[in-house]
Order: C-alpha cells, then sequence, then structure tokens
C-alpha cells in the first residue's frame, strides 16, 4: 500500500454510454477523502468468457483489469440490477478476473459494491447476488454503509452528475469506512 493513501478501482457493470452506475462510481472519484483515489477502470473491452480463448491467452482486456484489480488497495463495484441480479456484464468480468484458475486478484482485497437503479428498491437484490459472488472470490467486502441509490433518474443530472446531496454525503462516508477497512485489514497481515 502506497504511504499516505489507498488507491481504489472502481468499475461499473454496465456498457451504457449514460449508466447511472458508471456515474456513480465517476462521483465516488469526485467526493472521496483527500487520501483516497478512485481509478475508474470500464469493462467496455471485456470479451464474452470461453475457455477455448483463455488456452491460448488471456485477451488484453482482461489482463489489464486483472492488473488494476492487483496494483490497488481496494475496489469498488456500482452494480445495476438486472432481473433481480447482477447484470451478466459483470458476472463476466468477474469470472475472466479469476481464471486461469488459482491466479485470482481479488484474493484478500476489501471491497466495496453500491448500486444505481430506476426502480425503488436500489439494487438491494443485485448487491446480494454480488455479495455471494465475491464471497468464493475471497474478497473483504464491506458491510456497511449501504449505497442503493433508488429513483436514479431523479437523482443524476443531464449531464451524469451525481447532484442528490445526500448520496453524495453517502458516498464519501462508504469511501472513509473503505479506507479504514483497508488500513484495519492491511494491519493484519502476517508479516
Ligand atoms: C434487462 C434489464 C433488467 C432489469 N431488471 C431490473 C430489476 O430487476 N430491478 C431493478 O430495480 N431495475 C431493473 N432494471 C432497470 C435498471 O436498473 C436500469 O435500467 C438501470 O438504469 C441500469 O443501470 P445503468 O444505468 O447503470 O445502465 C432492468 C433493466 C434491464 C435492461
Amino acid at each position: 500500500m502506497a504511504k499516505g493513501w489507498v488507491r481504489v478501482l472502481g468499475f461499473a457493470g454496465s456498457l451504457r454510454r449514460g449508466s447511472y452506475n458508471r456515474a456513480l462510481v465517476r462521483a465516488a472519484a469526485e467526493v472521496a477523502p483527500e487520501d483516497v483515489r478512485v481509478e475508474v477502470f470500464d469493462l467496455d473491452g471485456i470479451p464474452l468468457y470461453n475457455m477455448d480463448v483463455e488456452q491460448q491467452g488471456l485477451p488484453e482486456a482482461v489482463v489489464a483489469f486483472k492488473r488494476a484489480i492487483r496494483e490497488a488497495d481496494a475496489v469498488l463495484i456500482a452494480t445495476p440490477e438486472h432481473n433481480w441480479s447482477f447484470p451478466g456484464v459483470l458476472k463476466n468480468a468477474l469470472d475472466w478476473a479469476a481464471r486461469p484458475s488459482g491466479d485470482n486478484p481479488f484474493r484478500g482485497k476489501p471491497v466495496a459494491v453500491v448500486g444505481a437503479t430506476t426502480g425503488q428498491w436500489g439494487t438491494l437484490r443485485a448487491q446480494l447476488h454480488l455479495r455471494q459472488v465475491l464471497a468464493y472470490l475471497e474478497t473483504h467486502p464491506l458491510s456497511r454503509p449501504e449505497v442503493l441509490v433508488t429513483h436514479a433518474r431523479e437523482k443524476f443530472d443531464a449531464e451524469g452528475r451525481l447532484a442528490d446531496e445526500g448520496t453524495r454525503t453517502r458516498l464519501r462516508e462508504l469511501l472513509v469506512a473503505l479506507r479504514d477497512w483497508t488500513y484495519q485489514l492491511a494491519r493484519r497481515e502476517a508479516p
């Protein structure tokens, strides 16, 4: 871990240009305390998982994704909710990141989960499913505070900026908690 600040890799489980979840990751970079840096990764270039492709060598975008996870002190995932779960785009990226077997850059990483939806439950069900996968990936998910952005159309402006002050405050609180969680876990590591 770099001295004095925590490096967080943020990515969203949506490829949509106007994605509220992408906007949420950008907002996290804006509201982060000064000792937390959020670097944004785009899942755009990651192809659909195929073991035939894996056996010929990991695609460049997957290599870059894995490197970015490995270099980060902590991870922030913004997930949409699709059919009461998290989207295939995100599952696909997580599946690639954990390959080949035994080379999992998520292992031991502190991870915070947030999500934005146009509906009224704020990605609650998506986040629960995602936490199940994060457990398998041997991450250390942060439990609180929860950031569940409901009615996203009312909370982001036309430029895709998170305009809702309450959500900005909560997002900042989550990043403070993720920073503290990251330091706490780092202290526990065996020498
Ligand atoms: C295939 C599909 C399924 C969806 N299912 C849900 C759902 O189960 N719950 C929910 O709250 N919103 C659901 N939505 C609405 C999404 O939450 C909404 O489109 C959201 O803006 C997507 O995130 P994004 O803006 O980051 O792309 C669904 C949207 C799509 C396209």
